[in-house]
């Protein structure tokens, strides 16, 4: 049987407790699980995709079949270059369906062949957002419970350097 290869793309700007969750749950279902940090156009980052990159892959050390990789061209592009046709999303109750259904059919118009699966986020991280995330900490709200600790780290540097606008 061959291995179920899932890719989990997104922007992750900064990683949430939202996103982890399915990382770990995704990473369940499938075989191997391979996040990939992306590029929206629609929004302007904060983190650089290498940091975004490292702090997803600074939380994975008990998560042996998850990888961590960045691309920025089409999804997929890149989903059929890792030998997978299947993308993994996360779907928060009510903010994300319109924006998803037009990527997942967008993609499936674009190749037949790409399966989208979406995973409804737990209820306790249905709201949160990496946006809302950054507003807290702009504001200096607490975010210990929305995001890992060392994102927590490197989300107040960036707020000390007065990159949070
Ligand atoms: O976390 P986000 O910002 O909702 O993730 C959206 C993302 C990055 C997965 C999406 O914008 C994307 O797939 N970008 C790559 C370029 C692409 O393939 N665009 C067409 C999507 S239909």
């Amino acid at each position: 049987m061959s291995l179920k290869i899932a890719v989990y793309p997104g922007s992750f700007d900064p990683l949430t407790k939202g996103h982890f969750d399915i990382i770990q749950r995704a990473a369940t279902v499938f075989d191997k699980l391979i996040v990939c940090v992306m590029v929206n156009n629609s929004k302007n980052y904060l983190f650089s995709s290498e940091e975004r990159k490292n702090l997803i892959k600074e939380n994975l050390s008990e998560l042996d079949n998850v990888e961590v990789d960045t691309y920025d061209g089409l999804l997929i592009d890149y989903v059929k270059s890792r030998n997978t046709n299947i993308i993994v999303k996360g779907l928060r109750a009510l903010t994300d369906f319109e924006n998803e259904f037009q990527m997942a059919l967008t993609n499936k118009h674009l190749d037949n062949n790409i399966e989208t699966f979406f995973m409804m986020t737990s209820n306790k991280y249905s709201y949160l957002s990496s946006s809302l995330v950054k507003e807290l900490v702009k504001f200096q709200g607490n975010v210990s419970d929305f995001i890992p600790a060392n994102v927590e780290k490197a989300i107040q540097k960036k707020h000390e350097e007065g990159s949070i606008k």
